[in-house]
């Protein structure tokens, strides 16, 4: 078969990306913009300033992403580009630019699906993993549990009652003053803090067992900290963060084990920005050799948002046909296994 190349791009939240992949398995040249220092300064990511960040940078970060690669768009067989879901005008910027090169230069678009290209991550690097298998999807807007029944084809079996689980992250870490983006400081934080100093309620929710629930947990941690600065008392920010952190490990841990045994995978993925994250790739590692299952999961740089993840999708994608119209559009609410 003709080798694929697919020059994507990506611009759902806060980083301008790009990058052209081969056969949706191999990387040519991932480029990323981030904008954390920008949203820095507002302690979060401001929709309307990310969406002029990326009409400022993305015409440089998809010729960097071609001339990296080096290639010319010419030798480009379709463009991919996330639809959905994310912020509306940050994705209307991606879905705009790469329907104007997919025009001018006459080669097919295909429009990915944000968390399908969090998922495809783990195709890039472990070129002999292929579906079925079981994935734990973590990122800053997605907490679901699912069934990767074929490329792109997903089983939800569980999902977040309330907050994802990097919200989670990011909420506490702004309470305990360590700021945007929370993920990576608690998991800094809590390397010198022990994880049992707080027992934080390991939220247990209605409907299907592999349902996720992280404000109970968030809300225990805010009470904490009224609760000792009421007292005067000093707040041990790397204690504090250990603990949260475990507690949110343990959950995502155990269930998505018991959701690989009972429906019978020998294999677990993780994807998303939270996948990265030390504590949860060491727990899940330990818990899956201890069950028996075999653990995949993308380098750091793969977990979170990057434009390589959505050329591997788009290249399953484009094999099966999907082709977008030139009337495709931003979906901000884009479910996951919607079109
Ligand atoms: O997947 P992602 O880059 O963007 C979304 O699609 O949401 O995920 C971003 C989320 C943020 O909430 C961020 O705090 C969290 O992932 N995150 C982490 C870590 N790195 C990123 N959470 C915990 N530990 C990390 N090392
Ligand atoms: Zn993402």
């Amino acid at each position: 078969m003709k080798d694929v190349f697919i020059l994507a791009v990506e611009s759902s939240c806060d980083e301008t990306a790009a990058a052209v992949v081969k056969n949706g398995r191999e990387v040519l040249s991932n480029i990323i913009s981030s904008q954390i220092a920008l949203h820095t300064l507002y302690g979060g990511v401001v929709p309307e300033l990310a969406s002029r960040k990326h009409i400022e940078k993305i015409n440089q970060v998809i010729q960097s992403a071609l001339d990296t690669a080096g290639m010319t768009l010419d030798e480009i067989t379709a463009i991919g580009v996330t639809y959905g879901p994310g912020l509306v005008g940050a994705l209307l910027v991606g879905v705009a630019e790469a329907k104007a090169i997919a025009y001018a230069a006459k080669k097919p678009l295909v429009g990915v699906h944000h968390i399908e290209g969090h998922v495809s991550a783990n195709f890039i690097e472990h070129k002999e993993l292929e579906p079925p298998f079981v994935c734990l999807i973590v990122s800053g807007g997605h907490t679901h549990l699912v069934v990767v029944r074929d490329y792109g084809e997903f089983e939800i079996i569980g999902r977040t009652m309330d907050d994802a689980a990097g919200e989670a992250f990011d909420k506490v870490a702004r309470a305990v003053g360590l700021g945007y983006p929370g993920g990576p400081k608690i998991d800094v934080a809590a390397r010198e803090g022990n994880p049992h100093a707080v027992e934080f309620p390991r939220a247990r929710v209605g409907g299907s067992m592999y349902d996720f629930s992280f404000s109970g947990m968030k809300s225990a941690v805010l009470n904490y900290i009224n609760q000792a600065n009421m007292r005067g008392e000093p707040i041990c920010v790397p204690d504090l963060a250990a603990s949260f952190q475990n507690a949110v490990v343990e959950v995502l841990v155990s269930r998505t084990v018991a959701a690989a045994r009972e429906y019978g995978y020998n294999r677990v993925a993780m994807a998303g920005g939270v996948a990265s994250n030390t504590a949860l790739r060491a727990g899940m590692k330990n818990a899956c050799e201890k069950a028996g299952l075999t653990l995949y999961y993308p380098s750091p740089i793969l977990c979170t948002d990057n434009a390589a993840m959505i050329g591997a999708a788009a290249y399953f994608e484009y094999r099966k046909g999907v082709r977008a119209g030139w009337d495709l559009n931003a979906v901000p609410g884009l479910k996951l296994g919607e079109r």
